[in-house]
């Protein structure tokens, strides 16, 4: 039997073993509190010492729990510790359900991240054994399996690779034995797993790398099917579908910091990555121009294009997809991934390309749209990723990659990704437009220009400018729900605009066409009731003064988010947010990226208001791998 989810699952896991004096607890908790961002339902940490396994977890936060339980407090005799920090899906939130897992003899320690398809019938199997279930996870089939077969006088390294080979699903799971104090055993199969090593003294594994970035930068990153044995300051690797061939693995040096994962003095990480906008598109502006025209290049050879992504990303693909439309002269199928396979079917067809948009490079209706397109069309078919995380999962099945220079999101609402997504689309489109001579070269360059002036407009903004959101903010406090109206590009601006109030702020709030809003939406407006109005001087803006007219007429209460220069919009609305950027052409496609961070910082302020918490929106999380 086939046990089928329609939850969400993202965990962050983290394991430390050391031959130095260091407080393990203490490191093993500070892991888990930077993987927090991963799951923050339930935690526990166990490490082990007197030959034996010892554990703290609870259901909470991990703050909350820590003060409880205290725990880091492990004795400096324990030299291994594995950490977990959980989003539920199978059973609730709840001590027994939280990780780590133990076997019947409570010698083996298990946590994970993924989903084990088949977990029920494993359970069975095992039930009729004799093994003692005490949770609802999937997880705890895993220390059972493997005391199965060490019970049958397999040594723990093949029990290990034996009971991963029985599990169907997506895991990243790391594992400890209290008889053997010296290894930690790491498997990856679709959830993302790093090792970091500090050389000869202590080795570290975990969902991500900030995990461990304060005590090392040099990491391993493993694939599908590896297995890691970490033993103190080394590790060897193997592919647990042929245990028997060493696998040799390149070691990566990490170049960025951890103040960059770290909020860096912000009260929030949202309003810090807010803040790095600016630095994270002067970064993006330096993505090679071989890699730009390749994907150009690609895009003008080929029959049918389409773009997917989910949420935030999928929005910023509608603005990109915008602009490339523009230069390139033909359509650009917009399908949200969860919907790929059901919408194109068999009229997938070969020479298509598909762009793929993911921050996390892991969402795992991308990835299955990608799987599913890859496996019908086998090699007819090309494959690009713009993704932030270098070696993420859909850069292995993608043929070509350009990584967004944003650096790591940790905030659960994605803000600066939004932004590299855009302006990487938009370079990709001005190398389209030049390969294609629809402009000539001074032409070329001002759009060039204006993209690379996008930094400052939004350093501008930021420092200049912000001083009425929080005014706006309280003024739209007694109204539940209201509109964010577009038309054109900034259509993508209002629905990344209002995606960022629902997430952040738990506002109902609809972003929508203008044009379009007439068809029905107009009969909720009443006096009072709130519109922001997105309104670059661009090609639709004589339409979308109608629109502003019709609305205030019918009592509307009308914000504008409008460029500095801007008269008549500005003299229909109740207030503006003004962008300091000029009024012309080539300023107006780079709309979507300079017009979002008001709307973020927006979202920000009216989660505060609210009393919300918008680095930990209530059912959120942030890389969504299961659907
Ligand atoms: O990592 P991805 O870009 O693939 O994630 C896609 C969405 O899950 C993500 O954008 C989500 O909508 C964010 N919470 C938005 O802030």
């Amino acid at each position: 039997m086939i046990y089928q989810t329609g939850y969400l699952r993202m965990c962050g896991i983290f394991g430390i073993i050391t031959n130095q004096d260091i407080p393990i607890g203490q490191i093993a908790l500070e892991g888990i509190k930077r993987l927090e961002y991963r799951g923050y339902d339930s935690c526990g940490i166990v490490a082990q010492y007197d030959s034996q396994l010892f554990i703290k977890k609870d259901a909470g936060k991990i703050d909350e729990i820590n003060e409880r339980l205290k725990l880091f407090d492990f004795p400096l005799e324990s030299k291994l510790a594995l950490a977990h920090t959980r989003w539920a899906t199978h059973g609730p939130p709840t001590k027994v359900n939280s990780h780590p897992h133990l076997d019947c003899s409570r010698k083996i320690a298990v946590i994970h991240n993924g989903i084990l398809e088949n977990f029920l019938e494993l359970k069975e199997q095992l039930e009729l054994e004799g093994h003692k279930f005490l949770s609802d996870t999937d997880t705890e089939v895993i220390p059972h399996l493997i005391e199965r077969y060490i019970r049958q006088g397999i040594d723990f390294t093949q029990a290990v690779i034996k009971a991963i080979n029985k599990c169907v699903g997506a895991y990243g799971v790391v594992i400890c034995h209290a008889d053997h104090p010296d290894m930690i055993i790491a498997v990856r199969k679709e959830s993302p797993l790093v090792i970091g090593i500090e050389e000869g003294k202590t080795t570290y594994c975990a969902s991500d790398i900030p995990a461990f970035l304060p005590y090392t930068r040099m990491c391993y990153i493993l694939e599908d099917n590896e297995m890691a044995i970490l033993k103190a300051g080394s590790v060897k690797f193997l592919n647990i579908t042929n245990p028997d061939e060493p696998l040799e693995k390149e070691l990566n040096k990490i170049e960025w910091s951890i103040d960059a994962a770290e909020k860096g003095g912000y009260k929030h990480f949202m309003l810090k990555e807010i803040y790095e906008e600016p630095l994270a598109l002067r970064q993006t502006m330096k993505i090679p121009r071989s890699k730009l025209q390749t994907f150009a290049k690609i895009l003008w050879s080929a029959k049918n294009i389409y773009i997917t992504a989910a949420g935030t990303s999928f929005y910023a693909s509608l603005a990109g997809k915008h602009i490339v439309t523009k230069f390139l002269g033909k359509y650009i199928h917009a399908i949200e991934c969860s919907e790929f396979q059901i919408e194109l079917g068999d009229a997938l067809q070969e020479d298509s390309v598909i762009i793929c948009v993911s921050q996390s490079g892991e969402t795992i209706d991308l990835i299955e749209a990608v799987r599913w397109a890859k496996e019908k069309l086998k090699k007819k078919i090309t494959l690009l990723c713009i993704t932030n995380v270098v070696g993420s999962s859909l850069t292995r099945y993608s043929d070509e990659t350009i990584v967004t220079q944003a650096g790591p999101e940790i905030g659960v609402a994605a803000t600066k990704t939004y932004c590299t997504q855009v302006l990487t689309l938009a370079l990709i489109a001005l190398e389209i437009a030049r390969y294609r001579k629809v402009l000539n070269e001074q032409e070329i360059n001002n759009y060039y220009e204006a993209l690379k002036s996008t930094p400052d407009i939004i350093e501008d903004y930021l420092k200049n400018k912000v001083s009425n959101i929080k005014d706006i903010v309280n003024n739209l406090d007694k109204s539940s729900n209201f509109f964010y109206l577009a038309r054109g590009i900034s259509i993508a601006t209002a629905k990344e605009g209002g995606l960022k109030l629902k997430e952040v702020a738990c506002r109902f709030i609809e972003g929508y066409s203008a044009a379009h809003a007439k068809h029905g939406p107009i009969s909720l407006v009443r006096e009072g009731f709130p519109i922001i109005f997105i309104a670059p001087p661009d090609e639709t803006y004589q339409r979308l003064v109608g629109n502003v007219m019709e609305f205030k007429a019918r009592g509307g209460k009308i914000i504008s988010v409008v460029v500095d220069s801007d008269k008549i919009i500005t003299n229909l609305s109740d207030r503006t947010i003004r962008i300091p950027q000029p009024a012309n052409k080539y300023y107006n496609i780079i709309s979507p990226i300079t017009f979002i961070p008001a709307l973020q910082l927006l979202s920000y302020y009216a989660a505060l208001k609210n009393n919300l918490d918008p680095d930990q929106p209530r059912n959120l999380a942030k890389t969504v791998t299961v659907h």
